[in-house]
C-alpha cells in the first residue's frame, strides 16, 4: 500500500509584481511504506513548498493529496500534525524556545495538547524521558532541565528529530535539518537520523543540498526543478552515481 500519494498537485503564487509563478507543477509522487526520498533541486524550485502543501501550511489550488489512503488536502494544519512530523532547517524552529527540554518532550509525547499539559510534568515522566534521551549517547539526559534555546544547533536537531518522531508519524519531513551544522555535527545528526527512521521504519521525505547525503540514505532520489518533478532515481540507479554525477546534471539545467 502507498503511504503517500500526490495525484496532479498544483499550486501557482501571484508575485508582488503580478506576476504568477507555477510553483508546484503538476506533481505526481508515490511513496511507499518506510521508503526514504532524497529531495535535491536547484534554490526556488519548490522543495520546501511541497512539504508545505503536505503538512498544510499552504493549500494547494489543485489536485489530491492521500497520506496513508486518506485524503488530507483541505485540513488544517493542527489536524494534519498528528499524521506528519517535520524538522527544519533552522533549529530555533519547531520547539517552544523558552520551555525547557523536557516540557518539549512532553509538549511532543502530547501531541501539542496543552491540555493535562502541567500535570504531565512528573518525576515518572522525567525518568521515562531521561531513558529515552540515554539511546541516543548525547549525554543530554543530565540537560533536560534546562531551556531548549540554550541547548546547541545539533543537540537542538536532535531534540527536534525525537520530537517529530516520538508518536510514530505517518510521514517525516526534513527539510535541510543538518545544513546550519557543523560538518562533524552534520554527520551525527545524519546518522542519528538515519538509526531512528530505520528502528520506526519512517516514511521520510529529506531535502538536502548535501547531494552525497541524498545519495547514502535515500532509496529513490526525486529533482526537482521549476516546480516539476524532472527526474527519478531509483536505487539501482542511485547505485551507479556519484554526487559529481548529481551535480554535474543539476548544473546542466541551469545553464
Ligand atoms: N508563501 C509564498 N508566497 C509567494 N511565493 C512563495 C511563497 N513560498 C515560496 N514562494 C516562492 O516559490 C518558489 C519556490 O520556493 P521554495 O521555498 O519551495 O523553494 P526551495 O526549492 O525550497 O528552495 P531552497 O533550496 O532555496 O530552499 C520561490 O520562487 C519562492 O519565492
Ligand atoms: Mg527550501
Amino acid at each position: 500500500m502507498a503511504q503517500l500519494q500526490l495525484n496532479n498537485v498544483n499550486k501557482t503564487f501571484q508575485r508582488k509584481t503580478g506576476e504568477a509563478v507555477h510553483v508546484l507543477n503538476n506533481i505526481n509522487l508515490t511513496v511507499e511504506e518506510g521508503e526514504v526520498i532524497g529531495i535535491i533541486g536547484t534554490n526556488g524550485a519548490g522543495k520546501s513548498t511541497l512539504l508545505n502543501a503536505l503538512t498544510g501550511s499552504i493549500q494547494i489550488d489543485t489536485g489530491e493529496i492521500l497520506l496513508a489512503d486518506k485524503p488530507i488536502q483541505g485540513l488544517d494544519q493542527v489536524e494534519i500534525a498528528k499524521y506528519i512530523g517535520r524538522v527544519f532547517q533552522d533549529p530555533s524552529m519547531g520547539t517552544a524556545p523558552r520551555m525547557t527540554v523536557f516540557e518539549n518532550l512532553m509538549l511532543a509525547k502530547k501531541r501539542g495538547t496543552i491540555r493535562g499539559f502541567s500535570k504531565s510534568l512528573t518525576d515518572e515522566n522525567y525518568q521515562q524521558m531521561q531513558d529515552f534521551v540515554q539511546k541516543f549517547y548525547l549525554n543530554l539526559e543530565d540537560r533536560l532541565d534546562i531551556p531548549i534555546e540554550n541547548l546547541s544547533g545539533g543537540q537542538r536537531q536532535i531534540i527536534s528529530l525525537l520530537m517529530a518522531t516520538m508518536q510514530r508519524p505517518d510521514l517525516l519531513l526534513l527539510d535541510e535539518h543538518t545544513a546550519a551544522l557543523d560538518p562533524r555535527t552534520a554527520k551525527q545528526v545524519m546518522e542519528t537520523t538515519q538509526e531512528m527512521v530505520r528502528e520506526q521504519q519512517l516514511t521520510t521525505l529529506m531535502i538536502t543540498h548535501h547531494l552525497q547525503d541524498a545519495l547514502t540514505y535515500s532509496d529513490r532520489i526525486i529533482l526537482m526543478h521549476h516546480g516539476q518533478i524532472i527526474k527519478i532515481y531509483d536505487q539501482e540507479t542511485i547505485q551507479t552515481l556519484s554526487s559529481g554525477d548529481l551535480y554535474q546534471y543539476m548544473e546542466d539545467l541551469i545553464i
